[in-house]
Formats: C-alpha cells, structure tokens, sequence
C-alpha cells in the first residue's frame, strides 16, 4: 500500500517532527515504494518531489546548475510565501517583502546562491574553515568545555542545553567573529527567533520580531564600520574586506551572510551535542564502548551526527527538466532533500536503524554534500569530539532523564530542554 495522502501533507508541519518515529516510517516507506515522491501541500503550497534516497540525494546535491539554492527561485525551504502569509496570518505581499525589512531581507548569502557567484562568495570565508585554522583551535574549545563542566562540579542534574549545548557553539561563534564573549547571549536569541518560526515558546509578534532583527542589523553594521576600519583575522574582517569581482559586498548581501553563520554555526551543532548526549543515554552498550575505549570517539562523532540529523532537509528548484528514476521532474518544481532519510537508508547500512558507535560505511548526508557541503563540518566535528572527551572522563553517569522538548520545526532537529543526571 502506498504512502497515504494525509501521511504526505503531515510532512509540511512542525508537529509531525515532535516525536521522529512517525516520519521515519514514512520515509521508510517511500525508500522502499517511491523514492522520489510527489508531496501535495497544505495552506495552498504547490506541492514538491521527496527525495528519501542516499544516492539520488547526493545525485542532486552534485547539480546546482539544473538543481537550484537561489532564493530567486524559492531558497532553501519549502513554505512558499502563500504558505507562510497562511501560517502567519499575513498577505502573501507582507510574506514576500517584508517591508520595514527590505534592504536586509534583499539580501543573499552564499546557501542561497548558485555557481558562479556562489563560489565567490564561499571562498570569502573559506580561510576561516582550513583544517590548520581550526586546529589551532581545539585548546580554545578544551578550554571552554572545561570550565563549562567545572561549573557543573557539585550538581547532580543540570538542563543541559541551556548549561552546555548551547554555550560552546555560541562562545566559539563570538570567538570566530572576535566579539566580546558577553554578546554571545544575544546572538544566541536572534539564532532562536530566525529558525523558530512555528514555536509558540519562541515566536514573537510580527512587531517584536521587526525590532529583534532590526537590533541583530543595527549590531552587525557597527561591527562592518568597526572591521572596515580595523581589520582582523575573523570571519566578519573577511567578509568586510575581501572583494567580490574588484567590489565590496553590498550591505544587504553582508547582513545576510552575518545571520547565515550565526544561524548555520550555532543551532546545530548545539543540536548535535545534546542529541549526542541523548542517543549515548538511549544506548547504554554503545555509551559503555566509549568509556571502554575512548579512541572510538572520533567514529562515534560521525555515528551521532549520522544519527541526529540536525538539519532534516534542504530544498531545492529545478530550473530546467531532469528526469529522475524514470519520473520527469519538471522546470520549477520544488524538491525536499530530506537527508533524516538518506542518513537512514539500508541499501547504505544494512542496519540503519541501529546507533552503532564503531560503525563503518559511507559518509553520512548531514553535511549535505557537493556544492553546499557545510562549510563548517570540521569545526562542528571538533567541538562536538571535545565535548564528549571532556563529558565522559569527568561525568562518565551522565544520562538524559525526564522529558526532551523539541523546537516546533521540520526543519532542523532542534532539542530547546533536555534535562540530565551527572551522577
Ligand atoms: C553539526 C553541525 C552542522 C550541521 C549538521 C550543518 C549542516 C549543514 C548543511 C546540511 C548544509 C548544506 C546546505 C545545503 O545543501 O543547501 C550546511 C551549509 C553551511 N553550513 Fe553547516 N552545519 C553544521 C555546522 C556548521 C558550523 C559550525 C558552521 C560555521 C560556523 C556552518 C556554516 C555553514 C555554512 C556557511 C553553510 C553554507 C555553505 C554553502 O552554501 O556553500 N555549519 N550546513
């Protein structure tokens, strides 16, 4: 029996991701009956392909040309701005433009951009993400996780996205920008506010959320003043200085790039260590193997972000005809790269279903792959090995007890509270 209609619209709300046992088993169901699938959508939303399948995933993801990221053909996610005037109670105009917004919201950054100009962008950054670069950074993260944990000393609980998962990726976020480690707090709201659009816990009005991104602009423009006339080695001196065809990016285009790494650097990597932290409590065997042999962390950094999928799809347009797995996928149709699937995919790993902390096999979609592979892997990598080193020598009981709440997204695989035992 094939995947019901209803089961396919559910994959457009927030809540179906609450809990992820129901969207794998339609996505394991599409695996095995339709890889490539046609998804009707709710609140007017034209519809899109899901692609559950490993290879057809990477396939796309190696196609920027015929595959787009552009947000002039739709960006990276699903809603269409029908969807998202529905959702919001807003005019498809307010979705589209929003106006008090307009300089900052016309603006692109480099995930919603497609070769040439893609490439330009990228490599503005890219000597803030060389292996030699962030090597000199692991003591600095030790560091860090060390005095998170020695605060920890003492207690025997603690919530630990708020006390850890969260704190590290935004200390070296502040870091990376050469920010005073008190702003930290602040990025770590905007971060909050931009990918919790659906939760009620963080969704603010359409007026507090005007001032919030007004103030993240306000912010992000004095520090372009403050890098133009001081350069450094950071990532905002980088994207200041550095020239794109002989100009500077235009102010628009450097917002939009500022709230990009704030975003993409911050929510999931926090997102892979509590979920991390999760998946070794949910399999006490696996956990013990690390205790055992701590020189299988390193595997086990690739099982867990295999495992947790922080990002659950990215979208992408066609802007010409292609045809997939016999079906014809045409020019303007929207596709759901839903990498939760390919992580899970059996023709893979034969036992995809089970968190095995000393697996082999190919390199998990997490990172995407091909033109967009996230350009901060190694550092998410590093952080979250750190982390675990530090977590299971000084807290070797560590276990997530109580209820894990989840960002209403079906974005990213988002934990806001998870309470933990230390002892
Ligand atoms: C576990 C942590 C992380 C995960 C799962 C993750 C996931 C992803 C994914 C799936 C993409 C591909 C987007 C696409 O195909 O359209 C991406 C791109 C990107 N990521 Fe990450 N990311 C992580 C950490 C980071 C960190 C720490 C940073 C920077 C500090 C970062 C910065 C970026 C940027 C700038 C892009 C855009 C790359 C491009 O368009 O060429 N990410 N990330």
């Amino acid at each position: 029996m094939s995947v019901s209609q209803d089961d396919r619209i559910s994959l457009s709300y927030a809540e179906t991701f609450q809990n992820h046992d129901k969207p794998h088993r339609i996505f394991s169901q599409f695996r095995a009956e339709e890889p490539v699938a046609w998804c009707p959508e709710p609140w007017g939303g034209p519809g899109y392909w899901s692609i559950t399948k490993y290879d057809d995933i990477q396939e796309i993801s190696k196609l920027p040309k015929v595959f787009s990221s552009d947000q002039l053909h739709g960006g990276i996610t699903l809603p269409s701005p029908e969807m998202i005037a529905h959702r919001q109670n807003i005019t498809t105009e307010q979705a589209e433009n929003p106006s008090e917004l307009s300089d900052f919201q016309g603006g692109r950054s480099m995930i919603t951009m497609d070769p040439p100009v893609h490439n330009e962008h990228r490599r503005m950054v890219a000597p803030g993400f060389t292996p030699n670069t962030l090597d000199s950074l692991i003591p600095n993260i030790r560091g860090r996780v060390e005095v998170l944990l020695e605060s920890l000393e003492g207690q025997s609980e603690c919530e630990f996205v708020s006390s850890v998962a969260a704190e590290l990726p935004i200390q070296m976020l502040a870091e990376l920008f050469a920010v005073p480690q008190e702003v930290r707090h602040k990025l770590f709201e905007w971060s909050n506010l931009i990918i919790g659009g659906d939760d009620p816990d963080i969704t603010l009005s359409r007026d507090e959320l005007m001032a919030a991104f007004m103030e993240l602009a306000g912010f992000a423009m004095q520090l372009y003043t403050e890098r133009q006339q001081n350069p450094g080695e950071d990532l905002i001196s980088m994207l200041v200085n550095t020239k794109v065809n002989g100009e500077p990016m235009n102010m628009a285009d450097y917002l939009s790039a500022f709230v990009l790494l704030v975003v993409a650097g911050n929510e999931t990597t926090r997102n892979s260590i509590s979920g991390g932290v999760l998946a070794l409590s949910q399999h006490p065997a696996e956990k013990q193997k690390l205790l055992d042999d701590p020189s299988l962390i390193p595997a086990a950094v690739d099982e867990i972000v295999r495992w947790v999928h922080p990002v659950i799809y990215m979208r992408r347009t066609a802007v010409e005809d292609y045809e997939l797995r016999g079906l014809k996928i045409k020019k303007g149709d929207k596709l759901a790269l839903w990498y939760m699937s390919g992580n899970r995919d059996e023709e893979k790993w034969p036992d995809s279903f089970t968190f095995n902390v000393s697996r082999d096999g190919p390199r998990h979609l997490s990172f995407g792959y091909g033109q967009h592979l996230c350009i901060g892997w190694r550092l998410a990598e590093m952080q979250l090995r750190v982390v675990l080193e530090e977590l299971l020598t000084r807290y070797p009981d560590i276990r997530a007890t109580g209820e894990v709440r989840r960002i209403k997204t079906n974005f990213l695989n988002s934990i806001k509270q998870m309470p933990v035992a230390l002892a």
